[in-house]
């Protein structure tokens, strides 16, 4: 079968993005630094070992070290943030990645805030995400949203003037998108529109926008009679469903319904392949960037 034309290729992108960043961490390891990023993960949640998997492997094919700590389920908040604290002062280390979600017992804000805001590559401390708000792009940027931005640039789409909706309001995605959208700037200038659960008239929004960025976590929520023909469909769902036909009686999806819409869309991204990469993608580059700011 035939690859349709109107697909927006996270993989050839993220690969794009990788070879360019290679290129800077040689040039790192010739002034005598070799970049440096620490994983932390507490307790066994599936989805997060095959998510920290992924970003180790993207490491070691780039020449980032990378090293994983992992804790145990009943880990306390002191305990974590004891690692963090080593980690923040260890040299070596140039970035630091905690990976969400954590078990009950940890509030994720107390230690999201704990990392060093010059280790944060994930965007998540309040001085990075107050920089985002501030336009200050000596912050570090969300890895997904920095992706998506990234996506919509290298595919030629138009973001200036462009009506953009954005589907949730989470703090890892949607607030974070709707901040590097509306900035003024360079793959920015948007009048961005954030739906969630209390929009009157999820719909009516829908189909009035240029770009659909759908960010809520609702499985194949976005339907054809909710868009208007050419529309760009950023999918950025990972939603796990029932699917009797599997061997493991499940399968993942986005929350746009591809089949519906990839017809109508003027670009859309596929899913897996679309986003997914680029998240890795941003997260290399961002720790690239503090291992060169390491050194001023
Ligand atoms: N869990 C799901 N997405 C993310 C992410 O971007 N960063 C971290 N640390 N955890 C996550």
């Amino acid at each position: 079968m035939s690859v349709p034309a109107n697909l927006i290729d996270g993989r050839a992108i993220a690969a794009q993005i990788q070879s360019e960043l290679a290129a800077r961490i040689a040039d790192l390891r010739k002034r005598g630094v070799v970049s440096g990023l620490a994983f932390v993960r507490v307790g066994e949640d599936p989805a997060s070992k095959v998510y920290v998997g992924r970003k180790e492997k993207a490491c070691a094919e780039l020449g980032i070290v990378s090293e994983t700590h992992v804790l145990h389920e009943q880990t306390t908040e002191n305990e974590l943030l004891a690692l963090v604290t080593r980690l923040n002062g260890a040299g070596h280390l140039h970035g630091i990645l905690v990976q969400a979600p954590l078990p009950r017992q940890i509030r994720e804000s107390v230690i999201y805030s704990s990392v060093s805001p010059a280790k944060d590559v994930d965007g998540f401390h309040p001085v990075n995400v107050g920089k985002l708000m501030l336009g200050d792009a000596t912050g570090f940027r969300p890895c997904t949203p920095a992706g998506v931005v990234e996506l919509l640039q290298r595919s030629g789409v138009k973001t200036e003037g462009a009506e953009v909706v954005v589907l949730g309001r989470g703090n890892i995605v949607g607030k974070p998108m709707a901040a590097m959208l509306c900035q003024k700037g360079r793959a920015a200038n948007s009048t961005v529109t954030i739906c969630h659960s209390a929009t009157r008239d999820i719909k009516s929004h829908c189909l009035r926008a240029d770009i659909i960025v759908a960010a809520m976590g609702v499985a194949e929520f976005l339907k054809a009679d909710m868009v208007r023909p050419g529309v760009v469909v950023m999918d950025v769902g990972v939603n796990r469903v029932p699917d009797l036909t599997s061997k493991t009686g499940t399968k993942l999806v986005g929350d746009v319904d591809f089949q519906q819409i990839q017809p109508i869309a003027g670009k859309i991204t596929p899913n897996p392949g679309g986003v997914g990469p680029m998240t890795i993608a941003m997260l290399l580059q961002n720790t690239v960037r503090a291992a060169e700011q390491s050194i001023g």
